[in-house]
């Protein structure tokens, strides 16, 4: 099993460039098999969630073809819609994400099957308001043998109001809605970057879809699709995962391929705790030479601080003077780190299940640490290259679902870190690096 091998102490420093937004990737890839037409593509993140993605779109029949590591041409023109098209559970299993596929099927197709995603890692993860919009668009929505069938004569416009504010529900709704007859209007819809992405694309084919980003999306269906080129946006939470590194290890980073509207709310809570922040117009640069100070979180939807971002910031203050206050308004399993961190000497208690209290200490010391999510992953890595010593970092697979060339990118900044597949090439690194006593 493939793990990272840390040893900390090193100030990140220099340049690092983001890549493309994982989040906005897996609901425009699915987007694509909608049109007949192809669609070119590029700043695709290479990462284990959009390659997954990719293999499922195949398994539906449509046509992928790899144009290199971040670009790709994706036609659905020859999907055999005669077929159940069923998504296999093969691919919902590995990521739940695939869902998206149901949204865009049921939209050009008017039928779509697919196992039924499971819960995950940070919680229970239902998709019930997913298919409160597929039904109120006129599909025939059931649940059976844990297979969610979805199946529609027609679709038609409908005024869809979101019990919860949801990424999900929002985009597989938009692409849905988008080649129905007539108008829907979105309520409490999500404003994440990522959904603004998802419509500009859907856009770009043809779709006639206003106010994504604001809480109320207004859709006129469409007949078909067309051709089209798209570049996806830059990563908002692989950008921050790198500003946070930057704070955490004192270091001095220049983060290159950014919109910085997109990360207000980091950059808003990296000042207030003591940390340089500067902005251009597709660069931050992060810098912190002391100690940085204490601060309170609660992770809400965009333009709030996101869920994706609590388990760095939580590393990161908990080396910062005074005691930090994170809730985490989002997900119901989002501190599963804690237990790891309090092995490289962080002073964190969660109360109520959802708020961490961090009373900061001096330093973290290494130690052999596992990966419980993603970003719980990013942020075990950022740890590491703060504490004294070694830290080994297993089950780093999590991390590679949303993380493209992650060791390479840090290695660039200085991190001493490396991707090792045993205990045996662990120790070599450590022989090779270690410092003589
Ligand atoms: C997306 O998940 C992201 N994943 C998540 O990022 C991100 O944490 C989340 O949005 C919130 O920003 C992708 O985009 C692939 P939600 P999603 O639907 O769409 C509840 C990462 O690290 N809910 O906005 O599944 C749900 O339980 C991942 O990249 C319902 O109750 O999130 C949660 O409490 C982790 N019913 C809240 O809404 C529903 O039908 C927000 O979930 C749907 C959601």
């Amino acid at each position: 099993m493939e793990q990272y091998i840390i040893e900390g102490g090193t100030p990140l420093v220099g340049e690092v460039v983001i890549g493309g937004a994982k989040n906005a990737a897996l609901g425009i890839l699915a987007a694509a098999i909608m049109t007949d037409g192809q669609c070119m593509i590029d700043n695709m993140p290479n990462v284990r969630d959009t390659n997954v993605l990719l293999q499922a779109m195949e398994g539906i029949g449509a046509r992928v073809v790899r144009k290199g590591d971040n670009e790709v041409l994706i036609s659905g023109k020859c999907i055999d819609s005669s077929g159940e098209l069923l998504v296999d559970n093969e691919y919902i299993r590995k990521i739940r994400a695939s869902y998206y596929l149901i949204g865009a099927l049921l939209g050009k197709y008017k039928k779509a099957k697919a196992a039924l995603p499971g819960g995950c890692d940070i919680g229970s993860r239902p998709i019930d308001q997913h298919i409160k919009g597929f039904r109120a668009l006129g599909a025939d929505v059931r649940i059976e043998h844990g297979m969610i069938m979805a199946e529609a004569e027609e679709l038609r416009g409908s005024h869809i109001y979101l019990d919860v504010v949801s990424v999900g529900a929002t985009i597989n709704i938009m692409m849905a809605a988008s080649l129905a007859i007539g108008n829907t209007i979105i309520e409490n819809a999500a404003k994440e970057p990522h959904i603004v992405d998802v419509a500009n694309f859907l856009n770009s084919m043809g779709a006639n879809i206003k106010g994504a980003g604001t809480d109320v999306i207004r859709i006129k269906g469409v007949e078909k699709f067309h051709d089209t080129e798209y570049s996806i946006i830059p990563d908002q939470i692989e950008a921050g995962t790198f500003m946070m590194a930057a704070a955490a290890t004192r270091g001095d980073v220049l983060i290159r391929n950014v919109i910085p509207k997109h990360l207000e709310a980091i950059s808003a809570k990296l000042n207030e705790i003591g940390a340089v922040v500067e902005e251009w117009d597709d660069a931050v640069r992060v810098a912190a030479t002391r100690r940085l100070k204490h601060t309170q979180i609660k992770t809400l939807p965009y333009p709030g601080f996101p869920t994706d971002m609590q388990p760095q910031i939580a590393v990161t203050l908990g080396l910062s003077k005074g005691t930090s206050i994170i809730t985490e308004s989002i997900f119901e399993n989002r501190f599963r780190y804690v237990d790891e961190m309090r092995r490289m000497g962080a002073n964190i208690k969660v109360v109520d299940g959802n708020t961490a209290i961090i009373s900061g200490v001096e330093r973290y010391t290494g130690a052999t640490v596992e990966t419980p999510d993603l970003r719980a992953g990013a942020a075990l890595v950022i740890a590491g290259l703060a504490a004294e010593g070694y830290t080994t970092v297993n089950n780093i697979g999590y991390i590679q679902r949303g993380y493209e060339r992650f060791d390479e990118k840090l290695r660039g900044l200085g991190g001493m870190i490396e991707k090792v597949d045993s205990e045996r090439e662990a120790n070599k690194y450590i022989y090779k690096t270690g410092t003589v006593d």
